[in-house]
């Protein structure tokens, strides 16, 4: 049986729906925070079990008969976070699982400028200590970050933003399908797989150019110091944890942390993965 955590979330759920496209529902198992939020998997038949990062208790039930866990990453972040990933993956090992899969981030060590970088490379740290094999897949940056940064773009014909670097933006979708083959029949990888990720790494220079393209309007890119553009942030209602994150993702680029490109999620889907200039029709429809 393959169980996923964090079945409730967007990543989680779209793989169990790729994981029903390729097994049989009785095969598959969730172990959700809140099962009254996994009504619409419980109508699928895959099983449904309570499990908290925070209680391993509620997890040696929740990954029972697994053979595959796949442990989503939850949004604490820092040594807590660190910590349940680490029991996540300790009970998983305890029920039997074979093998135990972990969502980290592309370009993931622990010397990063990038903090969640550093929490993932720490969780691989503990990932490879608990003696059951281990696939820590390296996702891209989720593509739909962009549609939130160019929001009222086109209507001001100012993409302003902090001083950027590439980015090979990655669908979540793509980055789904991909777990699921990783999950089921792909090529089997012993601790990091290669980056996850679409085929070009774009700047925000790039995004306006696109986006000017598309709408037929130009939009020009304008650098905005940090200090200003976390301002205007906290300003507009973002909280500052959240801005001081989003700001890390521009030193993080800056640094050149996000701009790997690999082949391999284009060979496990069998297709393209979705580009930029989709992404940013999506956006817009
Ligand atoms: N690659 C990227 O660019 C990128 C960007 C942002 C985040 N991420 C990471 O990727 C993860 C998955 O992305 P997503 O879009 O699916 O996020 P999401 O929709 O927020 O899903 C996260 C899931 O983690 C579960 N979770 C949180 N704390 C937990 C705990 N203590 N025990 C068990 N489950 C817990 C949540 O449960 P509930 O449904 O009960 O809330 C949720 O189902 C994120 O959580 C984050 O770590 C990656």
């Amino acid at each position: 049986m393959i169980i996923v955590t964090g079945a409730t979330g967007a990543l989680g759920s779209a793989t169990v729906r790729a994981l029903l496209d390729r097994m049989p529902a009785d095969q598959i198992g969730v172990s959700v925070r809140d099962t009254a939020k996994a009504a619409d998997l419980a109508a699928t038949g895959v099983r449904i079990r309570t499990g908290d990062f925070a209680d391993p208790a509620s997890l040696a039930r929740a990954f029972e008969g697994a053979d595959r866990v796949l442990v989503v990453s939850g949004s604490t972040l820092g040594p807590d976070g660190v910590a349940m990933h680490a029991a996540a993956a300790r009970a998983a090992a305890d029920a039997g699982a074979e093998r135990v899969f972990y969502t980290a981030h592309q370009n993931t060590k622990a010397d990063s400028p990038v903090a969640f970088s550093v929490d993932h490379a720490h969780t691989e740290a503990a990932l490879a200590e608990i003696g059951t094999p281990w696939t820590s897949l390296r996702n891209g940056f989720y593509a739909h970050t962009v549609g939130w940064l160019i929001a009222g773009a086109t209507e001001t014909g100012e993409l302003l933003l902090p001083e950027d670097g590439p980015i090979s933006w990655t669908a979540r979708e793509d980055l789904a399908l991909a777990d699921a083959v990783l999950l089921t029949d792909g090529p089997t990888f012993d601790g990091p797989t290669p980056a996850l990720t679409a085929t070009e790494a774009v700047t925000f220079e790039d995004v306006a150019r696109t986006l000017s393209e598309v709408t037929g309007t130009t939009v020009r890119r304008t650098v905005i110091a940090d200090d200003e553009w976390l301002a205007r942030q906290t300003a507009a209602g973002m909280p500052d944890a959240a801005a001081q994150m989003m700001l890390g993702m521009f030193r993080g680029a800056r640094a050149g942390e996000f701009d790997e490109v690999d082949p391999l999620l284009a060979q496990l889907l069998g297709r393209e993965p979705v580009s930029i200039r989709a992404i940013i029709e999506r956006t817009l429809a």
